[in-house]
């Protein structure tokens, strides 16, 4: 269940983060939360949009954002998402990869051109998930500082015909809480932008810093600031001539919607196990949302219709035939029973994005409240929907 109104005052807190710093423009990064009812929110806020596949290209126009306020990422697009950016009339297209560069320029009809940015990795580590970590120097994704390649790579696009080098890009990883992370992020931004220029001529003109910053998944998760967030990154690119007038572009997506949505789960069984754990089933689980089993992320809950109450130590198990099906190890609920609700805050982002049919269940119904209004904005699957594209 989704709220608008979070979703809406997200994105203002974003803007307002970035007041005084220079020009920006906000992202949003469609991977969070593809579902058309939710980044239409951001479409109308006037938000740019961040996809990575064709797919999320044709969501995010469907959802009201123009194709040229888009940029494309991807570290294996295909010729034919490429194509299908191209015509669409994609904005950036954010070259990730040295053969990229003549793939896409292939694909640019004669006398075209496209802007580009060029990804690259800063080699700066961060304390979060190592799946969730990419800015490292053992990444697949971007041109790598330190090894020389992102300087060659921006000569080789500055040199090829259709392709206009117009931005840089780093993204560092998601679920970030160090201010010190993003201000060496953005001074290895400013330093490549200005090595860029001695280079090849070229002017960076878009500074991209990704995304990636943490929100409160329990209430005494710590957080960064975004204001402190916002100045950290910003900090060493207005500081450097050649980018101090350069657009910088952050992509936000858990922290636009991840706080906007309380996942809703129904009480199935109980099993107490005296000394060990009470696990309290669900009718849901890893398939509509694999953080916790994927990343260990760690979930609170309370049980909706006593939101008030507490109790003991209980885990909160899925419904999936898996042992590592569990939505929360430790949360103390009031001894939730059958049939009562449990209800999981801060779920809006990468839950739905990722979710999956393991088992055969079916993905749950999405519903947007908005201005006191509840709207479905994505209809529970049913078992047919499973099987619409097997032949027996
Ligand atoms: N920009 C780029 C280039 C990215 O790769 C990502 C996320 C973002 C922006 C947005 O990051 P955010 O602000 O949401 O942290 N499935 C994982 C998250 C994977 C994020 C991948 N890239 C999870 O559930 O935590």
């Amino acid at each position: 269940m989704y709220d608008a109104a979070t979703v809406r005052q997200a994105y203002r807190e974003q803007k307002a983060a970035f007041r005084g710093l220079g020009p920006v423009r906000i992202s949003y990064a469609m991977k969070a939360c593809p579902l058309l009812g939710v980044a239409a929110l951001l479409a109308s806020a006037r938000a740019d949009a961040s996809v990575v596949s064709l797919g999320e290209l044709l969501a995010a126009k469907r959802a009201g954002f123009a194709p040229s306020r888009m940029q494309l990422h991807g570290n294996a697009k295909t010729d034919e998402e490429l194509r299908g950016a191209l015509r669409a009339g994609i904005g950036r297209v954010v070259i990730d990869g040295a053969e990229e560069v003549d793939r896409l320029a292939a694909l640019i009809r004669r006398g075209g051109t496209v802007s580009v940015w060029l990804r690259v990795s800063p080699g700066i580590d961060v304390d979060t998930h190592t799946y969730l970590r990419t800015g490292t120097l053992d990444s697949k994704f971007g041109a790598s500082i330190s090894t020389g390649d992102a300087l060659d790579q921006a000569r080789r696009i500055s040199r090829t015909r259709g392709l206009r080098l117009i931005g840089i890009h780093a993204h560092l990883g998601t679920q970030l809480h160090e201010a010190e992370r993003y201000r060496e992020l953005g001074a290895a931004l400013a330093t490549l932008a200005r090595d860029v220029r001695e280079a090849t001529g070229v002017t960076v003109r878009e500074v991209a810093v990704g995304g990636g910053l943490g929100i409160r998944l329990r209430a005494d998760d710590r957080v960064l600031d975004v204001r402190a967030y916002a100045e950290a990154v910003t900090a060493p690119i207005r500081a450097e001539t050649t980018v101090e007038r350069a657009t910088v572009y952050c992509e936000p997506g858990r922290a636009l919607v991840g706080r906007a949505a309380v996942a809703l789960y129904r009480v199935v069984a109980t099993k107490r196990v005296p000394g060990v754990r009470t696990f309290v089933s669900v009718d849901g689980g890893m398939g509509d949302n694999i953080r916790p089993a994927l990343y260990d992320a760690r979930y609170d809950a309370v049980v909706a219709e006593r939101a008030g109450a507490t109790g003991g130590e209980v885990a909160v198990a899925g419904k999936y035939c898996e042992s590592g099906d569990i939505l929360i190890r430790e949360v103390r609920l009031p001894d939730p029973v059958p049939g009562e609700t449990i209800a999981i805050p801060a779920s809006g982002a990468y839950s739905v994005a990722m979710a999956s049919n393991y088992n055969h269940h079916t993905r749950p119904a999405v519903v947007l409240i908005d201005r006191g209004r509840a709207r479905l904005i994505r209809r529970r699957e049913s078992h047919a929907d499973i099987w619409r594209l097997e032949r027996r």
